[in-house]
């Protein structure tokens, strides 16, 4: 069988296993590659200058072979390009998209550098499954280099319409670099609807059902929404739960409901109208204080762009509102913590938790939706609220389905369900859960695999 590497800008090296803020690329793979497999990426670490060796770790038979970044290529390629243009623009925020051609230029000599240093280390056999927005041209750049192999392209995050794409001023460049891998996969069927619309718009290439046929070459374009290790993370959840720290976690609740969100610290994740629907719940419907506190863990986040240090002032400012304007001497509404929690703790989190908020303003899937699912007790589960905009609620439609831009739907939501009878709560969960264990992380993993082998 010919090898699998796998190249994504964070690499999960086997002693960062387990961060909450990995998100969800690294936490759906990292239980599934095999035993051989090469993984390659950014070492997560800033020096004067972009390595050309890779430097290699080993752990439960995967090599992990990571570059170190410039502080010049990190500004221009990470903190610019990747998450300053496409992340704002491909969660549909052109208003902060900041967009210069010195960081695009970064961006693509990245990438050019990623494939030099992963190109002597490819067999020509080899399967290269490429991940997320950071990487886009690598096919490209590895083409040129003369790889004759197949290679793979998956988005983590939301594809958005041609309208909104138009915006990017390198879009047309970026769309014929996906033209360049021979599998292209999206989480939903609006992602890639929306993309097959932008390859006709953009490129001049002909578009045929959902493959495009570039000069020569057919790629072909998937739906393929990604999963969890539903089993694995209810089992985590159950044992959790038993412990002394889960323990405390019952007694600080002194019987109030738990609502409990968990998140990289992102303006993506609508943080603010969340805050404000919790404000609303407390406001319109009064009899809910003291019997429910909001565990909202916001995870900081690439901290060198200043969109993130905004929002972090500004949730800082709102939280301090909310507690002061709602707290009893004996309650505090929300706990608001911007510390990462282990996974093990946060599972056993979700199982104790009366309801589950999330509410992303725009999300390529949300995998803590589906783990919030994973880690209810079917016997008294809690209640998945989810926003319309998550890629998640083509899939989770069980939950209560909010516009996360209404801060009184999210209020209502709650309110729904706080006072929703068990039968109720079971039902939805059933179908949840099926849902749940059916589109896992290694269907999703097999499901790209074979498309790229064929
Ligand atoms: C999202 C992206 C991933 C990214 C993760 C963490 O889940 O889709 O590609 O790795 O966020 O963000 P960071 O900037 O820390 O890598």
């Amino acid at each position: 069988m010919a090898r699998l590497v796998v190249v994504s800008n964070r690499v999960p090296l086997p002693r960062t296993k387990g961060a909450a803020s990995a998100g969800g690329l690294a936490v759906a793979l990292q239980s599934f590659v095999a035993p051989g497999t090469l993984w390659f990426g950014w070492s997560g670490r800033v020096m004067e200058r972009t390595a050309t060796k890779p430097r290699f770790v080993e752990g439960g038979g995967v090599t992990y072979a990571t570059l170190d970044l410039g502080a010049e290529d990190y500004d221009r390629f990470y903190v610019g390009f990747a998450n300053s243009a496409l992340w704002p623009l491909l969660h549909f925020r052109l208003g902060l998209m900041r967009y210069t051609r010195e960081d695009f230029d970064g961006y693509l000599a990245v990438n050019a550098a990623f494939a030099d240093a992963l190109m002597p280390m490819l067999r020509p056999d080899d399967m290269v499954w490429v991940h997320d927005y950071h990487l886009i041209p690598f096919a490209a750049a590895l083409r040129a280099r003369g790889f004759a192999g197949r290679i793979g392209f998956f988005l983590h995050i939301p594809f958005v319409p041609a309208s909104v794409l138009e915006a990017l001023p390198p879009a047309r460049d970026l769309l014929r670099a996906l033209c360049a891998y021979d599998v292209v996969g999206f989480q939903t069927r609006t992602h890639l609807a929306d993309f097959l619309d932008c390859a006709r718009r953009f490129t001049g290439f002909t578009v045929e059902g959902e493959e495009v046929l570039t000069d020569g070459r057919r790629v072909r374009a998937i739906a393929n929404p990604i999963g969890i290790d539903a089993a694995g993370f209810a089992r985590m959840a159950a044992r959790s739960a038993g412990t002394a720290y889960i323990q405390r976690m019952r007694e600080s609740l002194v019987g109030r409901a738990l609502a409990i969100s968990a998140e990289r610290l992102d303006y993506s994740k609508g943080l603010p109208n969340r805050f404000e629907g919790f404000a609303r719940l407390l406001a319109r419907f009064p009899n809910q204080q003291r019997r429910v506190s909001l565990l909202q863990i916001a995870a900081r986040s690439r901290e060198d762009v200043e969109e993130y240090q905004t929002l972090r002032r500004e949730l800082d400012r709102l939280a301090g509102d909310i507690n002061g304007r709602f707290s009893q001497f004996d309650w505090v509404p929300l706990r608001y913590m911007t510390q990462t929690v282990a996974r093990t703790k946060l599972a056993g989190l979700f199982r104790i938790a009366r309801i589950g908020l999330v509410t992303p303003l725009r999300d390529g899937m949300n995998l803590v939706a589906k783990e919030f699912v994973a880690a209810q007790d079917p016997a008294d589960p809690g209640v998945l609220i989810l926003s319309r905009f998550a890629g998640a609620a083509e899939e989770l439609t069980e939950a209560l389905l909010v516009n996360p831009y209404d801060p009184d739907e999210i209020a209502e939501a709650m309110q729904a369900a706080l006072e929703m009878p068990l039968e109720e709560r079971q039902a939805r969960h059933a179908v949840l859960r099926k849902a749940v264990f059916e589109v896992t992380s290694a269907r999703y993993c097999n499901t790209f695999v074979d498309a790229l082998a064929a």
